[in-house]
């Protein structure tokens, strides 16, 4: 195979939204004949062009099986947890091309203290920190600064691990929590000036030293209208962000992207897969809050209808290193706007096992991702989740995307149904 050849068989990990939008979008790019999908969901089990296997994606074994039996050209890990259980390297050391960086480049989210450490070697903008790696430390770090600063559980904790206190005592408090073993086995974290300012999120697809970068997203985290009440994973995501224009954009990649590659690259990391920077735009310019090591969600819902033919050849070149002959990524210059319906309770307890109707037809400028859904064995879909379904639109201006996807949303029933009106509200005029 050349380098700008296309995979032909292509194997996507995960069982999300994401991973859903990764396979339709996969499935449609030049020279893909098949997409094969572990664990998969409701969603990819009906989406053409695309097999779904019953494969956790934390069983590295079975996947690499698949990889032989099918020759997979490659593979695509959706979500954080096995990339940072080393599924990249364990693929890799057996000859397969991944997209996703191995457990070394993961660690840019699974520790918040190495990408902490990162950011400050390689100059890149972001609050100032303090680390601890045991109760004491930290609360004395806290009494020392005496202001509410924002608690960071070091790893992987599922988007639950940040409280952005409004008070010493609930910084306290988190901290409390953090060392109670909320998080898991040995407790460590990060405490963080707080900083202001809109949210953005700019995804990189690296092969370890080059770069593509795709239209900035901005995702809304809280699960009230008007940006309210507990932390979600997402309700609803909008992109190009017109918070981070063209010149933004390579500011970015001036000053994060391209730093946090060398960086990496210094540290002996090949790193080929998303640097996914979420960024806030202070007073005085952008400040990284977090680094993820894969697409957002549901970010990735919203951008992959806007990606060309060549989205899947570009992925294996990023994964073989090779971006420099890789052919360029075109990018529709639409507007996407994506909702989340999500089932009753989220982010709590939330209802399962209700039966989701709907009418709305997949096509180019609409689709309906599954996130959290299952079929029985008649086929019927049922919620399986906190975040349900994606519905996802195109259009040339924000206020017809929107339109279009809370019009789709009107077609789709479940039990509890549950969607922010409101998405997209800094860009909507009504
Ligand atoms: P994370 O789980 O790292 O995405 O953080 C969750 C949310 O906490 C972010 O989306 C921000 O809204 C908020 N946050 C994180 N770090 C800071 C900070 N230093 N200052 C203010 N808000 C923050
Ligand atoms: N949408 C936020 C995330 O994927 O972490």
């Amino acid at each position: 195979m050349t380098a700008t050849a296309a995979p032909q068989h292509v194997l996507v990990v995960g069982g999300g939204g994401r991973e859903n939008a990764l396979a339709w979008a996969l499935a449609r790019s030049a020279g893909v004949q098949q997409v094969w999908v572990a664990p998969g969901n409701g969603g990819t089990a009906e989406l053409e062009g695309c097999i779904q296997l019953a494969i956790s994606e934390g069983d590295q074994e079975a996947l690499l099986k698949t990889c032989r039996e099918q020759r997979i050209d490659l593979v695509v890990v959706g979500p954080e947890a096995p990339l940072a259980a080393g599924l990249a390297d364990r693929l890799r050391d057996a000859g397969f091309a991944v997209f996703g960086p191995g457990a070394d480049g993961a660690q840019l989210e699974a520790s918040k203290q190495w990408a902490k450490a990162l950011m400050v070697e390689a100059g890149i903008p972001t609050a100032g920190y303090w680390k601890a790696n045991s109760r004491e430390e930290a609360l004395s770090a806290l009494e020392a600064q005496g202001k509410p600063l924002v608690v960071k559980a070091d790893g992987l904790a599922a988007g639950k691990g940040v409280t952005v206190a409004e008070s010493v005592d609930e910084a306290r408090a988190a901290i409390e929590e953090i060392f109670a073993g909320r998080f898991g086995g040995d407790a460590s974290l990060v405490l963080e000036e707080r900083t202001h300012g809109p949210e953005v999120s700019v995804f990189a697809l690296s092969d370890g030293v080059r770069m593509v970068l795709l239209p900035p997203a901005q995702d809304h985290k809280r699960i009230g209208e008007g940006d309210v009440g507990p932390n979600t994973g997402g309700m609803g995501a909008y992109a190009p962000a017109p918070l981070l224009d063209q010149a933004g954009l390579e500011e970015v990649k001036r000053l994060v992207l391209e730093p946090t590659l060398a960086a990496l690259q210094a540290r002996g990391i090949s790193y080929r897969g998303v640097i996914y920077a979420g960024l806030m735009l202070t007073e005085t310019g952008p400040s990284v809050i977090e680094f993820n090591c894969r697409f957002g969600d549901p970010e990735c819902e919203t951008l992959m209808p806007l990606m060309g033919p060549e989205f899947a050849a570009v992925l294996l070149a990023c994964a073989t290193g090779q971006l420099a002959t890789a052919p360029s990524l075109t990018i529709a210059q639409q507007c996407s706007a994506c909702v989340i319906a999500a089932a009753q309770g989220y982010p709590g307890e939330i209802r399962k096992g209700d039966p989701i109707t709907s009418q709305v037809e997949n096509g180019t400028d609409l689709q309906l991702f599954h996130a959290g859904t299952r079929r029985d064995d008649a086929g019927v879909c049922h919620t399986n989740g906190g975040r349900v379904l994606a519905m996802v639109a195109q259009a040339g201006d924000f206020d017809a995307a929107f339109a279009k996807a809370y019009a789709g949303l009107e077609q789709v029933h479940f039990e509890g149904i549950t969607y922010r009106r409101d998405i997209g509200h800094q860009v909507r005029s009504n």
